[in-house]
């Protein structure tokens, strides 16, 4: 540090909450990973070819023709306005009835989940999550000065069971009951897992029992590659605790920044009343008018193929290729594939050696709020080509084989 920046250090004014998170040691670990070169199966980035540049470009022509100016204004044009009755169409085919009243449109899931937190979560209050879960929800509930609590998975997504017997317990021992509960019901991230409607409906009658809300956060489901869509929570939901949080990130692309709430029509005043700056009604004209006549259910479709063809290159090259002792889930959907690794593996010590070798993946302790998660990684198929994929499984398996004879040797 120079003398300057010492005598400069005004680290005192920012919030307590800032400074109490502000040393965080994944977020730097991230930088490595991501510069690497090497084959990128850490991040749920969409795959380049992906992205409908061409589509954009025309949609953008044809904005501009059709709206003028009024397409760059304050407010947006028509196309922006129609935006929301889009999103309505889309929810209605996935089985879910509302209204235009019932969306408020975001910068994103995540300023999604932001506007949820702030409109709701008090310094104190109680937030349930899944263990693991998506670490960018984590990180902003840990802005708001809530007390975090997890709730474990299995193959069937949250376990309701160990959660129904963890708020007994609250209530018994008259402990705070949770404010929210946030879930992610399709192609959970990081461990790939679908929440059954099952237990959907069992997690509605326990959000009444111990009155809180539920976040669903769904940026995965539209891109299924196998099987039938369970009802969506806010479809099941008739007593409005369930708020749905979307995106565009990953049927379009992350860059449009945009996203969307649904949720009862009492919330979106006030998270239209909280929100700060306005909306960027040139992307929301944009991302309709390239919507239109069906070009985005056709483009969902595509971009299905793509991820099918992905997971089942990443699924394949496991089977072939990893040591005996690891095992892995199984997605109908989605970016993510969750592995457990063999006694003695260490994912996080391991990641350098992994980077080495040319692969790079999240250590599953990154989605825990506890010590746990040590033997677990997240490979995501979204990003690299099939072949690359292939080459990254490689590299991982000879990296865990080094590992497993190092632990060995130490024994
Ligand atoms: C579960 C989950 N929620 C939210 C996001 C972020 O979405 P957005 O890019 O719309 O902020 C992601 C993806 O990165 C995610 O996996």
């Amino acid at each position: 540090m120079s003398e300057r920046d010492q005598s400069n250090d005004l680290s005192h004014l920012f919030t307590e909450t800032v400074q109490e998170t502000m040393d965080s040691s994944v977020y730097g670990a991230w930088r490595g990973i991501r510069d690497s070169g090497a084959v990128p199966l850490a991040f749920g980035f969409p795959y380049p070819d992906s992205f409908p540049n061409d589509k954009l470009v025309s949609a953008a022509d044809s904005l501009f023709e059709i709206e003028g100016d009024r397409a760059l204004q304050y407010a947006g044009g028509e196309y922006a306005d129609a935006l929301p009755e889009l999103i309505v169409d889309q929810a209605r085919d996935r089985g879910m009835d509302c209204t235009t009243d019932e969306i408020h449109l975001t910068n994103g899931a995540t300023n999604a989940i932001d506007t949820v937190c702030q409109t709701f979560l008090d310094p104190g209050d109680t937030v349930i999550v899944e263990a693991p879960t998506f670490m960018g929800a984590l990180r902003l509930f840990r802005n708001y000065g809530v007390d975090i609590d997890d709730v474990e998975m299995d193959e069937a997504g949250l376990d309701i069971e160990a959660l129904a017997a963890d708020l007994a317990v609250r209530e018994a021992a008259g402990d705070p009951l949770p404010k929210l509960l946030y879930t992610i019901p399709n192609f959970h991230n990081p461990t790939g897992v679908t929440l059954t409607e099952e237990r959907r409906e069992r997690l509605i009658e326990l959000a009444v029992r111990y009155d809180f809300l539920i976040l669903a956060d769904d940026p995965y489901g539209q891109l299924r590659y196998d099987g039938a869509e369970p009802l969506p929570i806010r479809a099941l939901d008739e007593t409005g605790r369930t708020i749905r949080v979307n995106t565009f990130s990953k049927t379009i692309a992350p860059g449009v920044r945009t996203g969307w709430i649904v949720a009862e029509e009492s919330f979106v005043k006030q998270f239209d009343r909280i929100n700060a700056g306005g909306e960027p009604s040139f992307t929301r004209g944009l991302i309709t008018r390239y919507a239109e006549d069906g070009r985005l259910d056709r483009a969902i479709e595509e971009l299905s193929a793509g991820y099918r063809k992905r997971r089942d290159r990443m699924l394949e090259s496991l089977e072939e290729r990893m040591p005996p002792g690891t095992t892995w889930s199984e997605p109908n959907g989605g970016f993510f594939v969750w592995v457990e690794f063999p006694d003695g593996v260490d994912a996080e010590r391991m990641l350098s050696g992994a980077i080495d070798e040319g692969v790079t993946y999240l250590p599953g302790s990154f989605f825990y709020t506890t010590d746990t998660g040590t033997r677990n990684a997240r490979l995501s198929f979204s990003h690299a080509s099939p072949a690359e994929i292939d080459e990254g499984i490689a590299a991982l398996a000879a990296t865990v084989r080094a590992e497993i004879s190092r632990a060995e040797a130490d024994d």
